[in-house]
């Protein structure tokens, strides 16, 4: 295991590249599965989730082939029907293969996924989902059995308590590509990853309507075909740089990102007085170091075109040193504060109500060793390690990897004083007790 070595209190400075988007990647893996024929996808960022999904895939039977640094080929002629406990468990995403397995074969056995730190992962909706286009669900040592053989098209709601979902919207969506008949999906999630799944769909012969919608209408067809897709810019990763640049009092670029998919984030920094500008429509670039009066801010987090869940954590770490008393609210995964005890840490005044994290800015943090817990708040300990004084020491760093590529180079490339070191090299005095 690895842990990073932050020197904190430096300015970022320079031009970063947004890489392909994980969780456009995931599902679009999926998806390839549709069809007999090659799917190649290009734009895949280089991390340990993804090449966890290509060895499911190659499980399932299918050829998952690396054919660029940044293109995978993915030929699924043979394909069985069973996802195991062992494989799903380690990534969530996995859950998304039940569509594809139901739609080609009518037969999915796949692993009921644990739960996270950031809260309990349902599938309830997924499920719904199925079951509402004619599938029978049974529920046996922790599998869920799904039986196609009577998959159809039809309406479904797929509306949760917090809303609507992203995997459960692009699971059902993929079992209908190929239900006889017309499915009609309401409260659909249109985050920009779903919509880039349901392109490659369309591509590969799929009839949907309603992209980018909260409406999709989906009429089955016979069969699909391979196709060559392009995932889309990592937009939570833009996110997080654009957040580093702001808290470092920096001035960074990210190039190749897309600032519509960002709009809620450029909306709530602008108000908190952070200048941010567009000065292409592919790149993001923050001004920290221009004079200007910071302000506390209230954050909801919500479904797309909200203020994503994704990027709370980060600025939730931005937040703790802009004056003032700000809030933000969880709505999606209102557990999601694994990061605020390890902020408190470096001298974060944060109080937790319910779903809500109160957040009294400080002058300043201060360095401090920490411990990585899941993918973003291990992201906002980076950012605050960035911006504090002092030395931090982030453990767990493998948390990072599942969806930054190599975030320590892009740091450094920044300016940042970070060190990626083998977790024998930390002070022993520093190592977290149990
Ligand atoms: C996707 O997870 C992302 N992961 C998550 O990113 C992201 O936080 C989440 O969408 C929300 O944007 C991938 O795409 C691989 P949901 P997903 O279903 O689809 C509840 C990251 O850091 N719900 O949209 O699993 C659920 O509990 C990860 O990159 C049900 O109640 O999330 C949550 O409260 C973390 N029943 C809300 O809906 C269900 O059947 C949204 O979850 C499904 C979900």
């Amino acid at each position: 295991m690895d842990v990073f070595r932050v020197n904190g209190g430096r300015a970022l400075r320079g031009t970063v590249q947004a890489r392909g988007a994980k969780n456009a990647a995931l599902p679009i893996f999926a998806a390839a599965l549709l069809t007999d024929e090659p799917v190649t996808i290009t734009n895949v960022p280089d991390l340990s989730d993804i090449r966890f999904m290509a060895e499911i895939i190659r499980h399932l039977g299918a050829e998952a082939e690396r054919v660029a640094p940044d293109a995978w080929r993915i030929t699924a002629k043979k394909l069985t029907n069973r996802a195991p406990y062992d494989l799903v468990r380690k990534m969530r995403a996995s859950v998304c293969l039940m569509g594809p397995l139901l739609a080609r074969l009518r037969s999915a056995i796949v692993s009921i996924p644990g739960g996270c730190v950031i809260g309990p992962r349902p599938i309830d909706l997924h499920l719904k989902g199925f079951t509402g286009l004619g599938c029978s669900v049974s529920i046996e040592g922790g599998y869920v059995h799904l039986d196609g053989r009577h998959l159809r098209g039809a309406d479904v709601f797929l509306g949760g308590r917090h809303g609507s979902t992203a995997l459960g919207t692009a699971n059902v969506v993929m079992a209908a590509t190929l239900a006889p008949g017309v499915t009609r999906l309401e409260s659909a999630a249109c985050e920009p990853e779903i919509v880039n799944l349901c392109e490659m769909l369309v591509a590969m012969g799929a009839k949907i309507r309603g992209i980018g919608s909260h409406a999709l209408e989906i009429e089955g067809v016979e069969r699909l075909h391979g196709t060559t897709h392009r995932v889309i810019p990592d937009r939570i990763e833009a996110g997080t740089y654009i957040i580093a640049g702001a808290i470092t009092g920096g001035d960074v670029t990210v190039e190749g990102a897309i600032p519509g998919h960002l709009a809620a984030l450029l909306d709530k920094l602008r108000e908190s007085g952070v200048p941010v500008e567009t000065p292409s429509p592919t790149s993001l670039r923050v001004r920290g170091d221009r004079p200007h009066r910071r302000q506390p801010v209230d954050v909801i987090t919500m479904p797309h075109p909200g203020f994503a869940t994704d990027l709370q954590a980060q600025m939730c770490a931005l937040l703790a040193i802009t004056p003032g008393l700000s809030i933000i609210t969880e709505k999606v995964f209102p557990n999601r504060f694994m990061h605020v005890p390890e902020l408190q840490r470096m001298g974060a005044d944060i109080a937790i109500e319910g779903a809500s994290a109160i957040i009294k800015g400080q002058e300043r943090l201060s360095g401090a060793p920490v411990m990585a817990s899941d993918l973003r708040a291990s992201a906002a300990l980076v950012l605050a390690a960035l911006a504090a004084r002092g030395e931090s020491w982030i453990q767990r760093v493998y948390h990072i990897d599942r969806g930054y590529d190599r975030i320590d180079t892009q740091l450094r490339a920044l300016g940042a004083e970070i060190d990626r070191l083998p977790a024998e090299q930390m002070p022993k005095h520093l190592e977290a007790g149990d």
